[in-house]
C-alpha cells in the first residue's frame, strides 16, 4: 500500500496541476500547528516567488481544486499562503481498513536481500556483563526488524575465541593442574569428555591469569607460547580450547536466552583461521598489501578523507594475525558462503574508524563487491546515574546475569505491592515486565547517543516505558476478552469510521506504520519503532479515556470500536517483538 503521507501529497499535487501550477509545489507534511489542521502544505509560498504572484492566490486556487476531494474533509487557504487540510474520516477508515486486511499491515517490502548482522561480538572465558547488553539487544532488534520486512537475516555472535586470553586460561591451569594430559605432548591416547573446569573455575580463572601476566613476565611468556601452540594446531590444546569452548557457549547461550537473543551462527575469530594464510599471500601477490616496517599493511586512505585514516594492518610485524585479519577473513568467507547483499556490524562507536579501515580494505583486496553494503551500527557508552560509564555500586563491573535479574526482582516488588496475586504468576509476569523495561528503555533511545541507565524510571508504568507499553496491552487485551465473555465475536467486526477526534487520532497513527518502518529499517534504528508505538500508546489511552467502549449502546459501533483496539493491539504486538520482547496475558 501506498504511504499515507504520499497519497494525501499526490491528491495535493495533482490539484495544483489542476490549477495551472507545478506539481512539485504539492508536497504535504504532517501539520506543526495540530491546533489548527492535521496536514500542511507550503508550496505556494515557494511557486510565489518563481511566478511572481501573491502565494494566497496560489493556495486559493488549489483549495478550491480540492473541493471535491474525497481525501479531505476541509481544506483552507490561510495568509500569506499556506494549505491547512484535514483528512476525511472515512477516508482515513478506508485506508485503515486495507491495511488491517493486508498481509504485514500493507507496508510495501522492499526486495528481499540477504543479510548478515554480526552482533553480541563476546570475548570467550569472560563472563557477559553490562557491556555485553547494547551489542546484543541492538544487534537482535535490528535483525528482527530487518526480518519483518521480509530479508533473509543471518546474526552471527562472532565471538573473541582466539587470542591471548585463550593461552592465558591455559597457562593457568597448567599450573593448577600440571598432570592434564593436554599438557603432555607425548600423550596419544583420548582426552576426557569431562571439561576439567566449570564456568564458575573459568571466570575466575581468565582475571587471575591476565592479572598474574601483568606481573610477570615470564607467565606472559608462557601465556604466548600457550596461545603460539594452540593456532599451531597442538592436539591437546586443540582439545582444552574445544573445552573451554563449550562450557563458555553453553553459558553465553543461557544467558542471551533471557535477553530474548537467538544467534544463527556460533562463529568466531576462530573459524576463518584456515583462510587467512592464502588470503595474506593473494593480497601480498596482487600488490595491494606491502611491507612497513615488518608488518603486512594495506593503504586505504582516499584523497576525500576529511581526517587521517592509517593503513590497514593485516599481519604483525612479529607474524602474527590480528582482530583486523580475522575480519577481513570473515568477510571473504561470508561473501562464499552466503553471497549476502549486506553485512551490519554493531559494537561500541569507539570502533567506528576500525572498521572503516577494515571495509576499505576488504573492497581494495577485491574481498567483497562494491554491490555489497558494508556498515557499522556504533553505540554510545550506557551510563549509570553519575553520568560515567555504568557500575555495580563498589565500582566493579556488573554481571550481565545479574544486571537482568535485578530489574526482574525490582519488577517483581512493585507487582507484589500493588495486587494481591500469587506468587508464581508474579514472578513470571515479573521477567518478561522486567525485560521490557530493560530492552525498551534502551532501545528508545537512538544508538549512537549514551544514555543513563535509571531502572526506577524504566520500570515505571507511566510514560515511556516498556511497561507503560505492556500495559495498553494488557489493557486492550481485557477489553477484548471482556467483549468475548458477553458473547462478542471478532471475527465478523470491521473497523468503521471514526466518531470522535481521538478515535481519529489512534487510526491516524496507525496510519503511520508503513513510514515508521520504512525510516526504522532503512535507519536500522529501533528507536524509530519506539518513538512509534509510544505514540500509539498514547493515542489509544486517550481514546480509552475518552470514549465508552464496552458500555457503547450502539452495538455495530462498539464492534467498530472493538475491531479498531484489537488491531492496535495487533500492530503493537508485531512491534514489541521486533524490539525483542512480548507482553503477557495479565499484570
Ligand atoms: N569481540 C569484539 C570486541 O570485544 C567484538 C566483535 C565484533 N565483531 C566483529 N566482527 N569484529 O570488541
Amino acid at each position: 500500500m501506498e504511504k499515507l503521507l504520499d497519497l494525501i501529497s499526490k491528491e495535493v499535487m495533482d490539484a495544483f496541476e489542476k490549477a495551472g501550477y507545478k506539481r512539485e509545489a504539492g508536497r504535504v507534511s504532517v501539520s506543526n500547528r495540530p491546533d489548527l489542521c492535521e496536514y500542511q502544505c507550503n508550496g505556494a509560498m515557494a511557486l510565489a516567488k518563481e511566478c511572481k504572484c501573491a502565494p494566497i492566490n496560489i493556495a486559493n486556487a488549489v483549495s478550491d481544486a480540492l473541493k471535491e476531494s474525497r481525501v479531505f474533509e476541509s481544506v483552507e487557504a490561510v495568509m500569506p499562503g499556506f494549505i491547512n487540510m484535514n483528512l476525511s474520516p472515512a477516508f482515513l477508515a478506508d485506508y485503515v481498513v486495507k491495511m488491517s486486511e493486508s498481509d504485514k499491515f500493507g507496508i510495501d517490502l522492499p526486495k528481499s536481500e540477504t543479510i548478515i548482522v554480526d552482533y553480541g561480538g563476546p570475548n570467550v572465558a569472560k563472563a557477559l556483563h553490562v557491556g555485553h547488553l547494547r551489542p546484543a539487544i541492538i544487534g537482535e532488534s535490528i535483525k528482527r526488524i530487518l526480518k519483518f520486512m521480509g530479508h533473509k537475516v543471518i546474526g552471527d555472535v562472532h565471538m573473541g575465541d582466539w587470542g591471548t586470553p585463550m593461552g592465558l586460561v591455559m597457562t593457568e591451569l597448567r599450573e593448577r593442574k600440571p598432570d592434564l594430559p593436554y599438557f603432555d605432548e607425548s600423550y596419544t591416547g583420548e582426552y576426557p569428555k569431562e571439561p576439567p573446569f566449570t564456568v564458575a573455575d573459568l571466570e575466575e580463572i581468565y582475571p587471575t591469569a591476565s592479572a598474574k601476566s601483568k606481573e610477570d613476565p615470564d607467565y606472559k611468556a608462557r601465556a604466548l607460547e600457550a596461545t603460539l601452540k594452540l593456532q599451531n594446531g597442538v592436539r591437546g590444546y586443540r582439545a582444552l580450547w574445544d573445552h573451554i569452548m563449550n562450557v563458555s557457549v553453553n553459558d553465553m547461550k543461557r544467558i542471551y536466552e533471557k535477553l530474548n537473543v537467538e544467534f544463527d551462527l556460533w562463529n568466531g575469530e576462530s573459524t576463518v583461521q584456515y583462510l587467512i594464510p592464502d588470503m595474506v599471500k593473494e593480497m601480498k601477490e596482487s600488490g595491494v598489501a606491502y611491507e612497513s616496517d615488518g608488518a603486512i599493511v594495506i593503504d586505504v586512505k582516499k584523497d576525500t578523507d576529511t581526517k587521517e585514516i592509517p593503513p590497514c594492518i593485516v599481519v604483525k610485524s612479529d607474524g602474527a594475525s590480528l582482530y583486523n585479519t580475522t575480519d577481513l577473513a570473515t568477510i571473504k568467507e561470508r561473501v562464499i558462503k552466503y553471497d549476502p547483499d549486506q553485512m551490519i556490524y554493531i559494537t561500541d562507536k569507539r570502533q567506528d574508524l576500525y572498521f572503516e579501515q577494515v571495509f576499505r580494505a576488504a573492497l581494495k583486496a577485491g574481498l567483497v563487491s562494491d554491490k555489497v553494503t558494508l556498515s557499522h551500527i556504533g553505540f554510545g557508552t550506557m551510563n549509570g546515574k553519575d553520568g560515567k560509564p555504568f557500575k555495580t555500586r563498589d565500582g566493579g563491573v556488573m554481571r550481565l546475569e545479574y544486571l537482568i535479574k535485578d530489574i526482574q526482582d525490582k519488577m517483581y516488588e512493585k507487582i507484589k505491592e500493588n495486587k494481591n496475586i500469587d506468587d508464581v504468576e508474579a514472578r513470571k509476569t515479573a521477567d518478561i515486565v522486567g525485560l521490557s523495561a530493560l530492552l525498551y528503555g534502551d532501545l528508545s533511545n537512538q544508538a549512537v547517543k549514551d544514555y543513563v541507565f535509571d531502572v526506577d524510571r524504566f520500570i515505571s508504568f507511566e510514560g515511556n516505558t516498556g511497561p507503560y507499553i505492556l500495559y495498553t496491552i494488557v489493557r486492550i487485551k481485557s477489553i477484548i476478552s471482556k467483549y468475548k465473555e458477553q458473547g462478542g465475536d471478532l471475527s465478523t467486526l470491521k473497523i468503521g469510521t471514526p466518531v470522535n477526534a481521538s478515535q481519529k487520532d489512534l487510526m491516524k497513527v496507525l496510519a503511520s506504520l508503513s513510514q515508521t518502518m520504512e525510516g526504522a529499517a532503512a535507519e536500522l534504528a529501533p528507536h524509530r519503532v519506539c518513538a512509534f508505538i509510544y505514540d500509539l500508546a498514547n493515542a489509544f489511552n486517550s481514546f480509552y479515556h475518552e470514549t465508552k467502549i464496552l458500555s457503547e449502546e450502539n452495538e455495530a459501533r462498539k464492534g467498530e470500536f472493538i475491531a479498531l483496539i484489537n488491531f492496535t493491539k495487533n500492530v503493537l504486538e508485531a512491534c514489541i517483538d521486533m524490539l525483542g520482547f512480548e507482553a503477557p496475558e495479565r499484570m
